[in-house]
């Protein structure tokens, strides 16, 4: 539904006595959908690296920058759409990967791919999904699906993973860089708690007939007797999922086989922006995992203008890590983000009600933000440049 009928209809709906779905009032939503979680689950999903530094950096950083609306601009007709890799899309918003979402809804995986289908919102799978993507791929049918990797130490495993993204139709690889090995989680680490370890967030492996090959092989290693101990999968994940080898030298292997557009997640400094370009990829992902990786890091929006600066439009530039709302996208599309990606918000709309709440997190965000673009002065996001924000000194553009 467009931008105003929406804001129209859901102010009608007040008036006969109904509210929204999930909150709109994302701080609010947060609370509600961690009080619903179990303590694992909120550790998980709302933890970051040590003093959690990160996580508020990621949220503080936008507060540098402030929009400066333009009046007098015809804004009636609605254009916040964009293209992507060959796609058509209603809103620059994607949906970040995120793993083991069966821990705050049984339907995980599945319930995002059919809200993101419903609102034409590209899905990034996760390496670490509760389902396989085959699944989610299925329930998306021609709605564009990326595929998120994670290099491990198996390049046969590797292959098979991407030979199966390129089966199901996805239309690029995205490869997280940041995670050579998971961050210091102090809240995860407090509760001792590892979901894959629990079988949860594994099912890329578990369905991989390459991966299974490898558990065939370990079990041969491992006791005989697994009882009160992870399964010979959980196991065998455990000791391959990670490769902290990786260079850009090995780039060069998925380039010469795949097709597919190839994405490298985690960039934070413009020479590694330099770099993937000079490595043949097809576009990077500024982001820093949510703040769950370097604790102290660079905030993604302090990063982005330098960044996109040494990129000069040759590939997309993706954004993650604090998008809360319609400013934050407007900002970073601004400062040079092609599109963003949202992460946990609507894993809290998944916590509360399900698929409805996914789509719901991801229709608010896109009215969010076309309110906000239209509001500024900006009649598409071709209209939107740094020119639009200013940097807490007035004197900078007056
Ligand atoms: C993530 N993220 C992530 N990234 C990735 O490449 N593969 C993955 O499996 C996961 N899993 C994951 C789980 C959870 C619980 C979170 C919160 C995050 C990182 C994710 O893609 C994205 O970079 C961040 O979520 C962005 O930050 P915000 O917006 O969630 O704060």
């Amino acid at each position: 539904m467009r931008t105003l009928e929406w804001q129209r209809q859901t102010y009608l709906n007040g008036y006969l006595g109904q509210q929204l779905p999930v909150s709109p009032d994302w701080a609010m939503l947060e609370v509600q959908a961690t009080a619903a979680m179990t303590p694992e689950a909120a550790a998980y999903i709302g933890g970051g690296a040590g003093l959690q530094k990160t996580i508020e950096r990621n949220r503080t950083g936008f507060d540098q920058w402030q929009i400066v609306p333009r009046m007098l601009v015809n804004v009636e007709s609605e254009q916040p759409g964009i293209t992507l890799f060959g796609h058509t899309l209603p809103s620059p918003v994607l949906a970040c990967p995120i793993g083991v979402l069966e821990m705050v809804h049984p339907e995980a995986d599945l319930a995002v791919a059919k809200a993101a289908t419903e609102v034409g919102v590209p899905y990034i799978f996760s390496n670490q999904a509760s389902v396989p993507m085959e699944t989610c791929a299925d329930a998306m049918g021609d709605s564009p699906h990326f595929f998120q990797l994670y290099w491990s130490r198996s390049r046969d495993l590797v292959l098979s993973f991407v030979r199966r993204a390129e089966a199901c139709g996805c239309s690029a690889i995205v490869v997280t860089l940041d995670t050579t090995f998971l961050g210091w989680r102090v809240k995860d680490l407090a509760l001792a708690h590892l979901p894959f370890l629990w079988d949860k967030g594994i099912a890329q492996y578990t369905t991989d007939p390459v991966f299974r090959h490898i558990v065939s092989q370990m079990r041969a290693q491992l006791p005989p007797d697994l009882t009160g101990l992870p399964t010979a999968e959980a196991l065998t994940f455990s000791q391959i999922y990670n490769n902290p080898t990786l260079t850009w030298d090995d780039l060069s292997f998925l380039r010469e086989h795949t097709k597919l557009p190839i994405l490298l997640k985690g960039i934070l400094h413009p020479d590694d922006a330099r770099k993937a370009i000079d490595c043949g990829m097809d576009g990077i992902v500024v982001s820093n995992h949510g703040g769950r990786q370097v604790d102290g890091s660079i905030s993604t929006i302090e990063a982005l203008p330098a960044i996109a600066d040494v990129v000069a439009g040759q590939i997309p530039v993706l954004f993650d890590s604090g998008i809360r709302g319609g400013a934050d996208m407007f900002k970073a599309i601004a400062l040079g983000a092609t599109a963003v990606c949202v992460g946990r918000p609507y894993v809290w709309g998944l916590t509360l009600a399900g698929q409805a709440g996914v789509r719901e997190v991801l229709q608010q965000l896109m009215n969010d933000f076309d309110l906000t673009m239209r509001l500024a002065g900006c009649r598409s996001v071709a209209d939107i440049s740094r020119e639009s924000l200013t940097q807490n000194q007035l004197t900078r553009i007056f």
